[in-house]
Protein backbone atom coordinates (compact mmCIF):
# COMPACT_ATOMS: atom_id res chain seq x y z
CA UNK A 1 0.00 0.00 0.00
CA UNK A 2 1.08 4.11 -0.66
CA UNK A 3 2.42 5.24 2.64
CA UNK A 4 2.82 8.58 3.64
CA UNK A 5 6.89 10.08 3.54
CA UNK A 6 8.09 13.30 4.55
CA UNK A 7 5.55 16.31 4.38
CA UNK A 8 6.17 18.62 1.49
CA UNK A 9 3.49 21.05 1.36
CA UNK A 10 1.00 22.14 3.67
CA UNK A 11 -2.45 24.42 2.94
CA UNK A 12 -5.17 26.32 4.58
CA UNK A 13 -7.03 23.30 4.60
CA UNK A 14 -4.20 20.19 3.79
CA UNK A 15 -1.76 18.54 4.26
CA UNK A 16 0.37 16.82 0.90
CA UNK A 17 2.89 14.21 1.69
CA UNK A 18 5.67 12.37 -0.98
CA UNK A 19 5.37 8.25 -1.08
CA UNK A 20 7.81 5.87 -2.22
CA UNK A 21 6.97 6.49 -5.72
CA UNK A 22 7.73 10.12 -7.49
CA UNK A 23 4.76 9.91 -9.48
CA UNK A 24 1.95 9.96 -6.37
CA UNK A 25 1.50 12.10 -3.33
CA UNK A 26 -0.99 11.77 -0.57
CA UNK A 27 -3.42 14.68 0.83
CA UNK A 28 -4.27 14.34 3.98
CA UNK A 29 -7.61 16.90 4.62
CA UNK A 30 -7.76 18.04 7.82
CA UNK A 31 -10.80 20.40 9.50
CA UNK A 32 -8.85 23.29 9.73
CA UNK A 33 -11.14 26.56 7.91
CA UNK A 34 -10.00 29.75 6.51
CA UNK A 35 -12.15 32.48 5.19
CA UNK A 36 -10.79 36.19 3.69
CA UNK A 37 -7.46 35.27 3.42
CA UNK A 38 -6.44 33.29 6.50
CA UNK A 39 -8.00 36.43 8.45
CA UNK A 40 -10.57 34.55 9.94
CA UNK A 41 -9.57 30.81 11.23
CA UNK A 42 -11.38 28.13 12.83
CA UNK A 43 -11.83 24.29 12.89
CA UNK A 44 -15.47 22.56 11.61
CA UNK A 45 -15.53 18.73 12.89
CA UNK A 46 -15.15 16.42 10.68
CA UNK A 47 -14.69 18.86 7.09
CA UNK A 48 -11.79 16.40 6.34
CA UNK A 49 -13.45 13.60 5.91
CA UNK A 50 -16.58 15.17 4.62
CA UNK A 51 -14.32 16.88 1.70
CA UNK A 52 -12.41 13.63 0.91
CA UNK A 53 -15.22 11.71 0.42
CA UNK A 54 -16.90 14.35 -1.54
CA UNK A 55 -14.06 15.65 -3.15
CA UNK A 56 -13.20 11.40 -4.39
CA UNK A 57 -16.99 10.87 -5.72
CA UNK A 58 -16.79 14.03 -7.49
CA UNK A 59 -13.30 12.93 -9.15
CA UNK A 60 -14.16 9.63 -10.11
CA UNK A 61 -17.40 11.28 -11.71
CA UNK A 62 -15.81 13.91 -13.67
CA UNK A 63 -13.14 11.39 -14.84
CA UNK A 64 -16.19 9.33 -15.99
CA UNK A 65 -16.98 11.84 -18.40
CA UNK A 66 -13.79 12.38 -19.95
CA UNK A 67 -11.65 15.21 -17.73
CA UNK A 68 -8.78 13.74 -16.54
CA UNK A 69 -7.95 14.02 -12.68
CA UNK A 70 -5.49 13.83 -10.12
CA UNK A 71 -7.48 10.96 -8.18
CA UNK A 72 -5.82 7.78 -7.36
CA UNK A 73 -7.19 6.02 -4.61
CA UNK A 74 -8.95 6.76 -1.02
CA UNK A 75 -6.59 5.52 2.02
CA UNK A 76 -8.59 6.59 4.75
CA UNK A 77 -11.53 8.43 6.07
CA UNK A 78 -8.79 11.78 5.59
CA UNK A 79 -5.91 10.51 3.05
CA UNK A 80 -6.09 10.01 -0.27
CA UNK A 81 -3.51 8.87 -3.04
CA UNK A 82 -2.91 11.07 -6.14
CA UNK A 83 -0.91 12.26 -9.24
CA UNK A 84 2.15 14.05 -8.11
CA UNK A 85 1.49 17.33 -9.87
CA UNK A 86 2.63 21.34 -10.13
CA UNK A 87 -0.37 23.19 -9.56
CA UNK A 88 -0.79 25.88 -11.94
CA UNK A 89 -1.07 29.23 -9.85
CA UNK A 90 -4.42 30.21 -10.88
CA UNK A 91 -7.67 29.56 -9.13
CA UNK A 92 -10.20 28.71 -11.90
CA UNK A 93 -13.93 30.14 -10.42
CA UNK A 94 -17.03 29.43 -12.63
CA UNK A 95 -19.90 31.34 -11.80
CA UNK A 96 -23.71 30.46 -12.61
CA UNK A 97 -25.44 32.93 -10.15
CA UNK A 98 -24.58 36.46 -8.74
CA UNK A 99 -23.12 35.89 -5.25
CA UNK A 100 -19.90 36.58 -2.87
CA UNK A 101 -17.39 38.80 -3.99
CA UNK A 102 -18.81 39.02 -7.95
CA UNK A 103 -21.97 40.38 -5.97
CA UNK A 104 -20.13 42.98 -4.50
CA UNK A 105 -17.25 43.80 -7.24
CA UNK A 106 -20.17 44.67 -9.90
CA UNK A 107 -22.88 45.54 -7.47
CA UNK A 108 -25.13 42.73 -8.90
CA UNK A 109 -27.70 40.87 -6.24
CA UNK A 110 -26.69 37.48 -4.80
CA UNK A 111 -28.68 35.24 -6.29
CA UNK A 112 -29.26 37.18 -9.69
CA UNK A 113 -28.75 34.24 -12.86
CA UNK A 114 -26.22 35.20 -14.92
CA UNK A 115 -27.03 34.73 -18.48
CA UNK A 116 -24.18 32.33 -19.30
CA UNK A 117 -21.92 30.64 -16.87
CA UNK A 118 -18.60 33.00 -16.13
CA UNK A 119 -15.23 32.10 -16.39
CA UNK A 120 -12.58 34.05 -13.85
CA UNK A 121 -8.86 33.38 -13.56
CA UNK A 122 -7.19 34.57 -9.67
CA UNK A 123 -3.68 34.28 -9.21
CA UNK A 124 -3.03 32.04 -6.40
CA UNK A 125 -0.67 33.90 -4.10
CA UNK A 126 -1.91 34.63 -0.40
CA UNK A 127 0.47 37.50 0.02
CA UNK A 128 -1.46 39.19 -2.54
CA UNK A 129 -4.66 38.17 -1.87
CA UNK A 130 -5.31 36.31 -4.66
CA UNK A 131 -6.25 38.83 -7.54
CA UNK A 132 -8.06 38.66 -10.14
CA UNK A 133 -6.73 38.18 -12.94
CA UNK A 134 -7.23 37.68 -16.97
CA UNK A 135 -6.09 35.42 -19.57
CA UNK A 136 -3.52 38.12 -21.19
CA UNK A 137 -2.01 38.71 -17.04
CA UNK A 138 -2.00 34.58 -16.87
CA UNK A 139 0.52 34.54 -20.38
CA UNK A 140 2.13 37.51 -19.91
CA UNK A 141 3.16 36.32 -16.92
CA UNK A 142 4.27 32.85 -17.97
CA UNK A 143 1.63 31.05 -15.45
CA UNK A 144 0.50 28.90 -18.32
CA UNK A 145 1.12 28.30 -21.98
CA UNK A 146 -1.72 29.08 -24.28
CA UNK A 147 -2.34 25.42 -25.06
CA UNK A 148 -2.77 24.98 -21.23
CA UNK A 149 -5.16 27.87 -20.58
CA UNK A 150 -7.33 26.14 -23.73
CA UNK A 151 -7.37 23.24 -21.99
CA UNK A 152 -7.82 24.44 -18.73
CA UNK A 153 -10.99 26.84 -19.82
CA UNK A 154 -12.72 23.89 -21.93
CA UNK A 155 -12.53 21.43 -18.89
CA UNK A 156 -13.93 23.72 -16.48
CA UNK A 157 -16.90 24.65 -18.05
CA UNK A 158 -17.02 20.77 -18.94
CA UNK A 159 -16.85 20.50 -14.79
CA UNK A 160 -19.21 22.89 -14.42
CA UNK A 161 -21.84 21.10 -16.69
CA UNK A 162 -21.05 17.77 -15.06
CA UNK A 163 -21.34 19.11 -11.51
CA UNK A 164 -24.41 21.76 -12.25
CA UNK A 165 -26.45 18.38 -13.77
CA UNK A 166 -25.39 16.30 -10.60
CA UNK A 167 -25.94 18.46 -7.99
CA UNK A 168 -29.42 19.44 -9.34
CA UNK A 169 -30.57 15.43 -9.24
CA UNK A 170 -29.23 16.03 -5.10
CA UNK A 171 -31.68 19.01 -4.62
CA UNK A 172 -28.62 22.07 -4.61
CA UNK A 173 -28.41 24.40 -7.03
CA UNK A 174 -24.25 24.96 -7.80
CA UNK A 175 -23.82 28.83 -7.72
CA UNK A 176 -20.11 28.67 -8.43
CA UNK A 177 -17.40 27.24 -7.89
CA UNK A 178 -13.50 27.02 -7.50
CA UNK A 179 -10.89 24.51 -8.98
CA UNK A 180 -7.37 24.68 -9.77
CA UNK A 181 -5.41 22.08 -12.57
CA UNK A 182 -1.72 20.73 -12.18
CA UNK A 183 0.83 19.45 -14.71
CA UNK A 184 2.21 16.33 -14.55
CA UNK A 185 6.10 15.79 -15.70
CA UNK A 186 4.89 14.80 -18.95
CA UNK A 187 3.27 17.67 -19.68
CA UNK A 188 -0.84 16.54 -19.12
CA UNK A 189 -3.26 18.86 -17.49
CA UNK A 190 -4.75 17.12 -14.57
CA UNK A 191 -8.05 18.71 -12.31
CA UNK A 192 -6.67 18.11 -9.35
CA UNK A 193 -6.58 19.77 -5.34
CA UNK A 194 -10.12 19.45 -4.08
CA UNK A 195 -14.26 19.82 -4.44
CA UNK A 196 -15.86 20.36 -1.80
CA UNK A 197 -19.06 22.52 0.24
CA UNK A 198 -15.12 24.53 1.14
CA UNK A 199 -14.96 25.07 -2.83
CA UNK A 200 -18.32 25.50 -4.42
CA UNK A 201 -21.63 27.30 -3.67
CA UNK A 202 -24.58 25.28 -3.12
CA UNK A 203 -27.91 26.63 -2.40
CA UNK A 204 -30.78 24.20 -1.43
CA UNK A 205 -32.95 24.27 -4.79
CA UNK A 206 -36.44 24.63 -2.87
CA UNK A 207 -35.47 27.08 -0.09
CA UNK A 208 -31.96 28.84 -1.75
CA UNK A 209 -30.52 27.73 1.75
CA UNK A 210 -26.31 27.73 1.94
CA UNK A 211 -25.33 24.75 2.07
CA UNK A 212 -21.42 25.63 1.98
CA UNK A 213 -18.81 27.55 3.54
CA UNK A 214 -20.50 30.39 3.37
CA UNK A 215 -22.20 29.16 6.59
CA UNK A 216 -18.72 29.57 7.88
CA UNK A 217 -17.63 32.71 6.65
CA UNK A 218 -21.13 34.45 7.48
CA UNK A 219 -21.38 33.35 11.21
CA UNK A 220 -25.08 31.46 9.64
CA UNK A 221 -24.78 28.72 12.47
CA UNK A 222 -25.37 24.80 11.59
CA UNK A 223 -22.13 24.44 9.84
CA UNK A 224 -20.71 21.30 10.83
CA UNK A 225 -24.53 19.63 10.24
CA UNK A 226 -24.58 21.29 6.87
CA UNK A 227 -21.56 19.62 5.57
CA UNK A 228 -22.35 16.19 6.85
CA UNK A 229 -26.45 16.98 4.70
CA UNK A 230 -24.10 17.87 1.93
CA UNK A 231 -21.99 14.20 1.78
CA UNK A 232 -25.56 12.40 2.50
CA UNK A 233 -27.04 14.57 -0.47
CA UNK A 234 -24.33 13.34 -2.81
CA UNK A 235 -23.71 9.98 -1.80
CA UNK A 236 -27.47 9.03 -1.80
CA UNK A 237 -28.34 6.85 -4.90
P1 LIG B 1 -15.85 34.45 -4.26
O1 LIG B 1 -17.23 34.87 -4.62
O2 LIG B 1 -15.46 34.75 -2.84
O3 LIG B 1 -14.82 34.98 -5.23
O4 LIG B 1 -15.80 32.86 -4.37
C1 LIG B 1 -16.13 32.19 -5.56
C2 LIG B 1 -16.09 30.70 -5.35
O5 LIG B 1 -14.77 30.25 -5.11
C3 LIG B 1 -16.91 30.22 -4.16
O6 LIG B 1 -17.57 29.01 -4.52
C4 LIG B 1 -15.90 29.93 -3.08
C5 LIG B 1 -14.67 29.57 -3.86
N1 LIG B 1 -13.44 30.03 -3.23
C6 LIG B 1 -12.48 29.11 -2.85
O7 LIG B 1 -12.64 27.91 -3.03
N2 LIG B 1 -11.33 29.58 -2.29
C7 LIG B 1 -11.09 30.89 -2.07
O8 LIG B 1 -10.03 31.24 -1.55
C8 LIG B 1 -12.10 31.83 -2.47
C9 LIG B 1 -11.91 33.31 -2.25
C10 LIG B 1 -13.25 31.35 -3.03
Amino acid sequence: MTAKKEQIYEGKAKKVYATDDPALYIVSYKDDATAFNGQKKGQIADKGVVNNAMSNLLFRLIEGKGVPTHFVEQLSDRDTVVKAVKILPLEVIIRNVAAGSFSQRYGVAEGTALLRPTLEFSYKDDDLGDPLINDDHALALGFVTEAQLETVRSYAHKVNEILKAFFLEKGLKLIDFKIEFGVTPDGTVLLADEISPDTCRLWDVETNEKMDKDRFRRDLGHVEETYQEVLQRVTKE
